[in-house]
Formats: structure tokens, sequence, C-alpha cells
């Protein structure tokens, strides 16, 4: 450890924390990278993360089904899907954690630096396990603002990959301006989802979130909650949502695994509606939450 180096991994969560590398565990602020680890060195990795309440992952079957889609769409083949679940449950239990965030990364590998696939490498298959304070609890309650920011991402947004630098420009631009989340803009117009949140508006009393595809991660809390707008009776429509019209929407939430459903109170220092959350958003916060203490 070269404890000049590291200052932040410090943190107490972090120095609980517990991560496994290719089946061994060991404590989080222990655990080592090949430097010539393709992950690091060209992003060749995918990752999820998961949400575990009162020990058990959320939606795990979700998250390891999009985690097999984001390895397809990079045709990093032979990881054992069901093995990394079995381990993800053991470190879990070993850690006594009940709230809890399981951050999971597949790369390519460590291999002499060049492009092509190596043939030969082995994944690695690190993921750790870390107490969660929620930090959205007072956001959640309140609403947040948020900002536009160009999409500087890639054409795949809807791979799980860890090239996130688009996503980093994007929500530090709005940390620098007091925002809570930045809103992708692409060249046609269209606002498509958060730096690390699915969108969501109200206009009419419908419920419109931008259509599945290529320009959005699919969010499995985005799926969930047109799910539960289905049980509740609240119309929903995939289409397209415009920077143009982003005024006119009587409410704006977005959400995601850890951020849950964040009212977004004003864009760009706009009022969204009366810059309060919205009932449409407060019903959908609700069913949120009982369907993760089970009531659903
Ligand atoms: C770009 C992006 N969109 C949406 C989401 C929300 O996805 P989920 O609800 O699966 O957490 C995330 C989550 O990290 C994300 O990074």
């Amino acid at each position: 450890m070269q404890p000049d180096l590291f200052p932040l991994l410090q943190d107490p969560a972090l120095q609980q924390a517990i991560a496994s590398i290719n089946g061994a565990t060991m404590p989080l602020s222990e655990a080592r990278i090949p430097a010539l680890d393709r992950g690091f060195l060209f992003g060749d990795a995918v990752y999820e993360v998961l949400r575990v309440y009162r020990g058990r992952p959320w939606l795990f079957n979700e998250h390891m089904q999009r985690l097999a889609y984001s390895l397809g769409e990079i045709h990093l083949a032979g990881i054992n899907l069901d093995r990394l679940r079995q381990r993800i449950l053991q470190v879990l239990a070993q850690s006594g954690f009940a709230e809890a965030m399981v951050y999971i990364q597949i790369t390519r590998g460590a291999a002499p630096r060049r492009h092509p696939f190596p043939a030969g490498a082995v994944p690695l298959e690190l993921f750790y396990v870390q107490e969660f304070d929620d930090p959205y609890i007072e956001a959640r309650r309140a609403g947040v603002q948020a900002m536009t920011f160009p999409d500087l991402r890639w054409q795949r947004c809807d791979i799980k990959s860890t090239n996130l630098l688009g996503n980093v420009l994007a929500r530090q631009a709005a940390a620098e301006r007091g925002c809570t989340e930045a809103l992708f803009c692409r060249p046609d117009g269209t606002v498509s989802e958060g730096t690390h949140t699915s969108l969501f508006a109200v206009a009419s009393g419908r419920l419109i979130t931008p259509p599945r595809g290529t320009a959005i991660l699919p969010g499995i809390t985005r799926s969930t909650i047109l799910s539960l707008a289905g049980r509740l009776q609240v119309a929903t429509e995939e289409r397209p949502l415009f920077q143009s019209q982003l005024r006119s929407f009587t409410e704006l939430f977005v959400t995601g695994t850890t951020s849950e459903v964040l009212p977004v109170v004003a864009v760009d220092g706009a009022a969204i509606g009366n810059r309060q959350p919205g009932p449409i958003t407060r019903r959908m916060q609700e069913a949120y939450r009982e369907m993760v203490s089970g009531e659903y």
C-alpha cells in the first residue's frame, strides 16, 4: 500500500468494504489490479451497481441479466455468472451488511497493450461490497436541481461500460453549478438521461420516458417504475423528450439504483411545476419504497 497515493481510501466505509478478485476475498483497501489490465488501459470493461436492502440484493436477476447483455455486446465470453452470483452472496453474508451497495466490474484482463482482443487473457472479475449510508434522503424529499449538458458519450450507451468520461465531465459541470444531476442533450434536440440516472417527465398526467435504444442505458429502476405505473394506472409513454419542452413538463424526476426516485424541481435554473416534487413523482416514490420494503 502506498498511503500517500490513496488518501481518499482511508474513508471508514471503504476500510470496512470487502473485495473479491477472481474468487479471492480481501479488504477493499488491499485489492490490487495489474497496471496492464485492459479495463484500466482501454476501458475494456463492463460493470453493474446493485443495492442491497436488509441484506438482500435488490433485483439481482435483472442486474445479472444486464451484465450478461453488456458482456455479450463487447464479446467478452466465458464469464460464469452463476458462480459470480454465489460469490457475491457469500461475501455479502460474510460482511454482515444490511444496507449495502455491490459494485461489479468485469474486464478483459491483463495483456500486452495492443488494441485487439488478447488471446488467452484471463478476464478480471472484481466486485466489492460496501455498507450504504443513503446520501439521497433529503434530496428525495425536497427535490434537486439539474442542468442540461451536451451528450459527449459514444453511440452505445445501452452497454454499461466503464468508459464514463462523458458522464464524469457532465456530472462535474453540474456539481460546479450546485446541481445534483446533468441531463444529456443530443444533437437531435432530445434529452436522453442523466449521468447515472434515467429520466421521466409528466405531461397531462402521463408519465413519459425516452424509449430504449442505443442512446440510453436500459435502467433497471426505469423498467421497475414503468411497471409500477401500470399497476397504479398511471398512463405511460416511451417516446423522445425534447430539450425545448423541458419547461412545459409539470413534473420531472430521475431514477437509479442508488438514487431511487429523485424529483427534479428545476432545470438550468428554471422551475419545473411549482418547484416542488409533484403528485405523480410522490406516488412513484411511495410505490417504489413499498416495493423495496416488500409490500408489493
Ligand atoms: C447512464 C445511466 N443511466 C441510467 C442509470 C440508471 O440505471 P439503474 O436504474 O439500472 O441503476 C445509470 C445507472 O448507473 C446510468 O449510469
